[in-house]
């Protein structure tokens, strides 16, 4: 996969604690031109850490990072390692209500400064060639008529120069709720988010938030540019297999979930002798066979399993002999 693909017609969302460098690893195999996001990552963990936070491998390609931060001299050096590591896009978190996260000036909190996000954006796009995108929401608080969010689409993209914007479709409480009921309580409203596309129309606008399936997403891209789907990619990966050929019109073959996990164990054994655990991996793997007969027994044996030292891939073999009644001989 060439690593100057840059598309937003679908994307993985970046989901802190889940679209890590493995879960990246195992949406690739079941699907070729999605763009796959990393988690947030704070400027300050990537030019501070004892860990290398750029860490990817090359097979996750397409990838682009996710920057948390409102100082633009830190995103400046942060974007321009991110493009001399290779990755497609970088993203600024303007969506993100914790508390951790406001307690440090940035996501969600930043839609009330416009011209601070623009500042960040411009510094960014100085010294890197690889797009510079926002992900925010449709407001925050009480701050969430349209103009509100006009304006803000309307300052960053005119004075920070940034052409593509990833919308979350509902507004943000930055106090009272937790980051998973700003995730579910604020209602959605595509039809904002359509709106804004018709009166900019030479934006790339993508849409996020409740999609949950390749059919709803379809509708969404009647309007807009792209749909980033999370949750559902995250918590049912199976539909990922139908997105190439779906979304992207591509005559691809639709991956069998059954050589999707048997195409893991390479990446699987390379990474155990590292010192990584099964588990690590397999907690990503846990929805694959969601709506197949056998798939509750897959997730219990791989959960009871798949943490004991020791266990390998032959976890993977004896939870796949437990999915479906004829599955392929082992290749
Ligand atoms: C576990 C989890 C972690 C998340 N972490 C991030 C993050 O690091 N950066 C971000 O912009 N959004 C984050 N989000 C929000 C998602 O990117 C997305 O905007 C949200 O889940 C709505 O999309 P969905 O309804 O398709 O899940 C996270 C969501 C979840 C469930």
């Amino acid at each position: 996969m060439s690593n100057s693909f840059s598309s937003q017609r679908f994307s993985i969302a970046p989901m802190l604690d889940w679209t890590d460098q493995h879960c990246r690893y195992f949406h690739r195999q079941l699907t070729g031109d999605t763009l796959l996001y990393t988690e947030m990552v704070t400027t300050g963990a990537i030019i501070h850490g004892k860990v290398d936070y750029l860490a990817y491998s090359e097979a996750e390609h397409p990838v682009a990072l996710q920057l948390g931060s409102s100082d633009p001299a830190a995103l400046a050096q942060c974007a321009k390692l991110a493009e001399e590591r290779g990755y497609v896009e970088v993203n600024l978190n303007v969506g993100c209500p914790s508390d951790r996260v406001q307690n440090g000036r940035f996501g969600a909190c930043l839609m009330a400064k416009a011209l601070l996000v623009a500042e960040c954006i411009d510094a960014m796009r100085q010294v890197v060639s690889i797009p510079v995108t926002v992900k925010t929401r449709i407001g925050i608080d009480q701050q969430d008529s349209y103009k509100f969010l006009t304006d803000f689409v309307g300052t960053v993209a005119q004075r920070g120069g940034c052409d593509t914007f990833i919308i979350h479709a509902r507004k943000a409480w930055l106090s009272g709720l937790s980051p998973k009921e700003n995730r579910e309580i604020p209602p959605l409203d595509y039809p904002r988010v359509y709106q804004l596309k018709s009166d900019f129309p030479q934006l790339t606008i993508a849409i996020n938030g409740g999609v949950k399936t390749l059919e709803e997403a379809k509708v969404h891209l009647q309007h807009l540019d792209g749909v980033m789907m999370g949750r559902e990619s995250y918590q049912n990966p199976g539909l990922l297999a139908q997105v190439d050929r779906e979304l992207f019109g591509l005559d691809a073959p639709v991956a069998d979930p059954v050589a999707v996990v048997r195409s893991m164990y390479p990446y699987i054994e390379a990474e155990l002798a590292k010192g990584a655990y099964l588990g690590h991996v397999t907690r990503h793997m846990l929805g694959l066979f969601q709506g197949i007969r056998g798939a509750r027994q897959w997730r219990r044996y791989l959960s009871e399993n798949a943490h004991k030292p020791g266990a390998d891939v032959s976890v993977l073999e004896a939870a796949l002999a437990l999915v479906a009644d004829k599955i392929p001989q082992e290749a």
